[in-house]
């Protein structure tokens, strides 16, 4: 009987453990779940051209190609670029998807909108995480603080 009581005890407890961690909003956006998504997500290339590589030497990544979410992609009226002075919305997700020179991604830059503000990452298709989403972003928004003003996406400016 103790024996019952402490088993019923132990799974009420992990029951309990399970939940909290499932209410945590801010796991969905963790450096894996991410990863999931731009795996997993349906995406819109930039201006429609899944063929391209964009050249990346003004950046520090390489060439590179771009792809959105469809929310994103929607907000993305002004010749398949964002308009001037305005912002993505929340859940915008935007995936640079970086080459080597065999056709074969590297990593992916990315940045994820939420609440307001860009979730900025790297990580590599073997789930390295180069720079995670919990790391101050400031080295990542100093450099896409650029003029242009279309919400620090700065592919906007080059091409
Ligand atoms: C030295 C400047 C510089 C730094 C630092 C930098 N970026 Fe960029 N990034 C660029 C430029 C320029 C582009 C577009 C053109 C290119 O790649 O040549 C770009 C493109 C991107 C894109 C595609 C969307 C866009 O804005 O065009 C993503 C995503 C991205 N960077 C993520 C990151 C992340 C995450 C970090 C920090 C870990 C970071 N970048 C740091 C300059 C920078």
């Amino acid at each position: 009987m103790k024996y019952l009581i402490l088993f019923v005890v132990l799974i009420i407890v992990l029951i309990s453990c399970t939940k909290k961690v499932a209410k945590d909003p801010n796991l969905a956006y963790s450096d894996f779940a991410l990863l999931d998504s731009i795996n997993m997500g349906s995406f819109t290339y930039y201006k429609n051209d899944p063929a391209t590589f964009l050249p990346g030497t003004i950046g520090p990544h390489g060439p590179y190609k771009l792809r959105f979410n469809k929310t994103g992609f929607n907000a993305l009226t002004d010749n398949g670029k964002l308009p001037v002075g305005k912002s993505m919305p929340n859940g915008s997700f935007i995936v640079k998807d970086i080459y080597d020179g065999n056709n074969e991604i590297t990593l992916y830059a990315f940045m994820y909108k939420y609440s307001g503000s860009w979730l900025w990452g790297e990580i590599k298709p073997n789930k390295e995480v180069l720079y995670s989403v919990y790391r101050n972003p400031s080295t990542c928004i100093n450099c896409h603080s650029q003029t242009g003003n279309r919400d620090l996406v700065t592919t906007f400016n080059f091409h």
